[in-house]
This record gives structure tokens, sequence and C-alpha cells, in this order.
């Protein structure tokens, strides 16, 4: 081996090391070139171990080849590395760039369904009255729903026709703690006033609001599941004229102050006396509400001592209430999700 030799060898491996480094594309290539032509396992590195072996004059005049090629390479690898990192650095913001004048997107303003629209309006004016909110479970015991509200066993209402039974009764109902006979989905929102004559002591000012089931065909005026709102008042010595007037002010607040209305005896098993509130309404009566004086039998269900409380109650239909604000002729309109027909109110 000449000296000539060996150093023309580590001449023609630094330029291998030196085009390879400067040809790395990326920082992984540059990294494997780095290894191939500067690491441990490298050809310049064997050449290197084999320094042992010369004398002084050849080892030295090789080992300043070498360093001088080491230096070489290690000054393209750091040169050829801060490039790449702005490269990579240049792609990762073009990459990350948000285009600030792209235009946004709006997600679609939802809005409530005007069943639900119609129960907050009337449920403002109630709470504007003093009321307050009380809900109940839509699934009730007959007791809740029936009895408590001094309507019989042996009432039409309470017929598997007419009511939508949980626990259907078969003869063998288990008879509950509170006397319940069965399980069902309330078919009205009075259940509630019992729930809350029992929870609260008066004076009870309360709405309740809420969805109710009966085993009702479907037609333009009537769908299995409807919603009412309940109203209730006991204090001391409350009156029929109360309950007009309550219900003319609440009556006028949601369909204007010129509204005409009329009061009509009704039956119902929980009030005594009991009517009908109706409004003229596109040249006919509209049946509203049903209301009366709270039954002394409905105040001892509900813990109350009906010589030292009085009451006032009613229940509407808030689903007619809607399809009269928005002049809609089918309430089936308002179950059938058609976004055209909602939006278009
Ligand atoms: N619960 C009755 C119904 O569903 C409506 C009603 C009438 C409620 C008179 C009342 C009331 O509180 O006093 O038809």
């Amino acid at each position: 081996m000449t000296d000539t030799a060996t150093t023309d060898e580590v001449t023609r491996l630094r330029d291998a090391g030196l085009a390879a480094l400067r040809a790395a594309g990326d920082l992984d290539e540059l990294d494997a070139a780095r290894s191939a032509h500067l690491g441990k396992k490298s050809a310049l590195a064997q050449v290197q171990r084999t320094l042992g072996q010369l004398d002084d004059d050849q080892r030295r005049e090789l080992g300043r080849a070498i360093n001088a090629a080491r230096e070489e390479l290690a000054e393209a690898e750091a040169a050829r590395r801060v490039e790449l990192e702005a490269e990579r650095d240049r792609h990762q913001l073009a990459a990350e760039a948000v285009d600030v004048t792209l235009p946004p997107r709006v997600p679609r303003q939802g809005r409530l369904h005007p069943v639900q629209e119609t129960m907050e309006a009337m449920l403002d004016v109630l709470i504007g009255l003093g009321y307050r909110v009380a809900e109940g479970p839509e699934v009730e015991t007959d007791w809740h729903n029936f009895d408590a509200l001094n309507t019989p066993p042996d009432h039409p209402a309470r017929s598997l026709q007419d009511t939508i039974y949980v626990h259907p009764i078969d003869g063998q109902a288990q008879v509950g703690e509170d006397g319940s006979t069965g399980i069902l989905l309330r078919t009205q929102t009075s259940p509630v006033q019992i729930r809350t004559m029992l929870a609260q002591d008066p004076p009870l000012y309360v709405a309740m609001p809420g969805r109710v089931f009966r085993a009702d065909t479907t037609d333009a005026t009537h769908l299995p599941m409807f919603h009412q709102i309940e109203g209730l008042a006991v204090d001391r010595d409350l009156s029929f004229a109360d309950l007009k007037g309550s219900l003319v002010v609440a009556a006028r607040a949601l369909l204007g102050e010129d509204v005409r209305l009329r009061f009509r005896p009704h039956f119902f098993p929980f009030t005594e006396p009991s009517c009908e509130l109706d409004a003229w309404y596109g040249g006919k009566w509209m049946e509203l509400l049903g209301a009366g004086m709270v039954h002394p039998n409905v105040l001892t269900a509900g813990g109350l001592d009906p010589d030292a409380y009085r009451g006032f109650a009613w229940g509407m239909g808030v689903d007619r209430l809607a399809m009269l604000r928005h002049d809609i002729g089918d309430l089936r309109l308002f179950v059938e999700n058609d976004l055209r027909f909602l939006e278009s109110l």
C-alpha cells in the first residue's frame, strides 16, 4: 500500500460522501448518508482503523487526510441540515396555513318547535302572574291520574279504549302503596296537581306543562300524544272570581287584548263548579281549556284540609292553541318533521 494510493482513496471516499450528503432530499436521507459516510461502519472509519499498522510518516500524512475529510464531510452535513430543516418548516407552515379569507361555515340556526314555542309563551304569561313551573312523570299510577282526582274506577276514561296502560288492569293487579292498581301513560297533566299538593304547602301557584297520551285514533284534530298546561292555585280564600280574572288576563296576553272570551258551565270530576273557556277565533267559538274550583276530595287526596284551603285549576291543550296561532288546519303537520312546513311558520 503506497501513501499516494491511500490518500487518493480518502479523497475518493470524501467526494463520494460529500455527493451523498449534498444529494440528501430530506432529513432522513441526510441521517442515512451521515451514518454511511461518517459513521463507525463507514469506509472512512475502516481506513482510519488501519492507521496503527503504518509507519510514522505515513500515519501522519494519512491521519491528516482523514481528519480533513471528516471535517469537510461534517461541514457539508451541517450545511445541508440547515437547508433541509428550513424546507421542512416551510412545508409544515404551508400545510397548517389557515386561509382567513375563506367564508365561514355558518351552522344552521334551529328554532323551537311551534308547539314548544306556544307552550313557552303561555308559561311566560303565567310566570308573569306569579306562577312557578313544575313537572311530573309521563308514566303515572292510576291513583294519581284518576282516583286522587275524584275519578272513580268505573269512570269511562279509565277504560282500555281511552287510556294507554303500561300494566293493564287484569284483575290480578297489585295494589300499590298509594292505592294504585295500574300503571299508565298519563291522560292529562292533572296528576301533577296531586304531586304538587303532596310535596308543598299552600299558597300554591303552579303551572305544569307536559305531554299526555290517549288511545285516540289519529286525525286532523287528534293525536295519541299531545301537550297540556295545567294550572293550580291553592290559597286561603280563593274564589271563582279569581279563576275568571286569572284566565282572562292569561288569554288576553296570549291571543290579544281584544279577544272575545266566554265561560261555559261544564263538568269535570276534579272541580266543582266547573267550566270551559272559549275564545272567538276564525268566525267560531274555540274551546281553550277546562277549569273549576278544586273539588274538596282532590284537596284531601293532596293532603290538604278542604276547610282551610280553596283552589282553582285549569287544563289547556297546547297543540290546538298552536294551530290557532299559526292558522294550521291539521295537527298531524306538527309531528311529521317536515322542515319545509316547520320553517314556513
Ligand atoms: N284534565 C282535563 C282534560 O284533560 C282538563 C282540565 C279540566 C284540567 C278542568 C283541570 C280542570 O285542572 O280544572 O280534559
